[in-house]
């Protein structure tokens, strides 16, 4: 199948919520149909990204501002260098974090959400669908307990509780929440479904057009 224009897809959800399984099983499931993606990750592997991840933000040691201009300056490069070459080559492109992850995350540290939306949305480009999984913290935290050698703190429970109610409550059109606590191969499925359905109307709307 070719596609008529680039197509972002994003996944979101807390940690442990299984983006990165989904984000494999959609990428093989495209392969099998003959559609080319790509994907990235944010944070990513550039300076940015690596020093977001030397300065653990788990850990606190920095301020939320400081946080935030991190993970943005860290996106700013990943759509100029990654997001805008790969959609302006008209292939899907499929994205393992974006901006509700600010708004979540740096959201939970008293960062207004609107504001980190409207000043993403400056730069970035907005997503064509955002499939936000949703689990508990608990669930999250046991899913991912094996990547973690640090004890988990009450807080950092509080916290990704709070996270997930950001989540929950970013709404929109191209917005859909999965319960994330179904098998992998559901959540797939349903994914999968949407996401053929998108490009089949992007592409008669598209040939209407021409
Ligand atoms: P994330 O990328 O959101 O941190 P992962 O995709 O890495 O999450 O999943 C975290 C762990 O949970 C992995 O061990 C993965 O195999 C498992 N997992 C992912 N999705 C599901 C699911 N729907 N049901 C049960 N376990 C899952
Ligand atoms: P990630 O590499 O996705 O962690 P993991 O490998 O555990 O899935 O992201 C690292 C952490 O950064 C994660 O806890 C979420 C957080 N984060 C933010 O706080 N703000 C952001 O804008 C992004 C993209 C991530």
């Amino acid at each position: 199948m070719r596609l008529k224009k680039g197509v972002l897809i994003v996944f979101e959800g807390i940690d442990g919520s299984g983006k990165s399984t989904q984000v494999a099983l959609l990428l093989d499931a495209l392969a099998k149909k003959g559609i080319s993606a790509v994907s990235f990750r944010e944070p990513s592997d550039s300076r940015w990204g690596k020093e977001i991840k030397k300065k653990a933000v788990e850990a606190g040691s920095l301020r939320p501002e400081e946080e935030l201009n991190l993970f943005q300056r860290d996106r700013k490069e990943n759509v100029e260098k990654n997001l805008m070459p790969s959609l302006s080559e008209k292939k899907i492109v499929v994205l393992d974090r974006y901006y509700y992850s600010t708004m979540a995350y740096q959201g939970a540290k008293g960062i207004n959400i609107e504001d980190i939306r409207k000043n993403n949305e400056k730069f970035a480009p907005l997503a064509d669908l955002v499939f936000v999984l949703d689990v508990d913290e608990k669930l999250g935290l046991k899913r991912i307990s094996n990547r973690k050698v640090k004890d988990i703190h009450f807080e950092e429970k509080k916290y990704l509780s709070q996270v997930r109610e950001n989540f929950l409550n970013i709404k929109g059109k191209n917005i859909i929440h999965i319960d994330g606590t179904q098998p992998a191969e559901v959540i797939h499925k349903r994914i999968m479904a949407m996401v053929t359905e998108y490009i089949k109307t992007q592409n008669s709307k598209l040939k209407a057009q021409n």
